[in-house]
């Protein structure tokens, strides 16, 4: 089993031709809602790409938007018996601007994510006892990602974080990560300075966690991994929306871990999975199933 402990959220998203400048109005949008975050993104790539079961530990709000996510990840097989429904809280909501660039720029407002507690994640720790892989992101409290990396490493479980949105880690918690997936910017936030990505990764490598995978968007993956570094050039695309594309990296990436794949093939299947989102709108509406990718 994959466990994913992380946010949820509902996506607010506005397609605009431009970005507006301050104190500007833009008419002429186009809007949807469209489940998100990166926490249930990932969860629901993992499944999608995927036969490895997967279970996802969060927490939504007792409103419509708690109820339309919730249900979405079990209609894509996920198991919510751990994403609790808090009452009286708002859901997470993510104000999503997109521009026809497909470049994308997001406010978040956290609700029921903020109020995901230790306690909580040691209420799944059934659900953990039995996972292969345990992933998280940085959407939720940083003492609640912090114990439950503690908890999923104690019981020696694979440990993915994506250090997503940028954010310092406090020290020894690199050194329980198994997989780390910054993009450039998380990279030299966890590193307090802007360093050329291979000598981020193998600073970050040198910080203890086993492999580091910088997602560098179209220009694909640096990975420094326990046997070296390489490069995973990025499958050439005309891009639309990259909302959750590297959830859906990651997604991919781990359900062919799960599934035995070694790193670089699971690399490969989470570069062909993201490369085909990044031609769709949305999050969770873009993230592929296996059988649409192209057979290698
Ligand atoms: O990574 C993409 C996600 O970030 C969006 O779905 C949005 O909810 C924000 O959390
Ligand atoms: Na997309």
């Amino acid at each position: 089993m994959i466990v994913v402990i992380g946010s949820i959220n509902m996506d607010l998203v506005l397609r605009v031709a431009r970005m507006p400048l301050p104190g500007e109005t833009l008419t002429g949008g186009a809007f949807r809602t469209i489940p998100g975050g990166k926490g249930a993104n990932q969860a629901v790539a993992c499944a999608r790409l995927g036969r490895t079961p997967v279970a996802m530990v969060g927490c939504v709000g007792d409103d419509a938007f708690g109820a339309t996510l919730r249900t979405a990840l079990a209609t894509d097989g996920i198991d919510v018996s751990h994403v609790s429904v808090l009452p009286g809280v708002a859901t997470g909501v993510a104000s999503i601007l997109v521009d026809a660039q497909g470049q994308n720029s997001i406010v978040i407002a956290g609700g029921a994510n903020d109020l995901l507690t230790p306690a909580l994640v040691d209420a799944a720790l059934p659900l953990i006892a039995r996972a292969s892989i345990v992933v998280l992101q940085l959407e939720t409290p940083l003492d609640t990602v912090r114990h439950a990396i503690a908890v999923a490493h104690g019981l020696g479980k694979t440990v993915v974080l994506n250090p997503a949105p940028a954010a310092t880690l406090p020290a020894g918690v690199l050194a329980q990560v198994d997989y780390l997936v910054p993009n450039e910017i998380e990279a030299a936030m966890l590193l307090g300075a802007d360093t050329a990505v291979q000598p981020a990764a193998a600073a970050l490598r040198a910080a203890g966690c086993g492999n580091v995978l910088v997602t560098l968007g179209a220009k694909g993956v640096h990975a420094s991994l326990a046997d070296g570094s390489h490069d995973f050039p990025a499958c050439a695309v005309d891009a639309v929306d990259t909302t959750a594309a590297g959830d859906t990296f990651i997604g991919g990436f781990v359900a062919a871990l799960a599934a035995g794949a070694d790193p670089a093939s699971a690399i490969d299947l989470g570069q062909r999975a993201a490369a085909i989102g990044v031609t769709r709108h949305g999050a969770q509406t873009s993230i592929p199933y296996l059988n649409e990718l192209e057979p290698t």
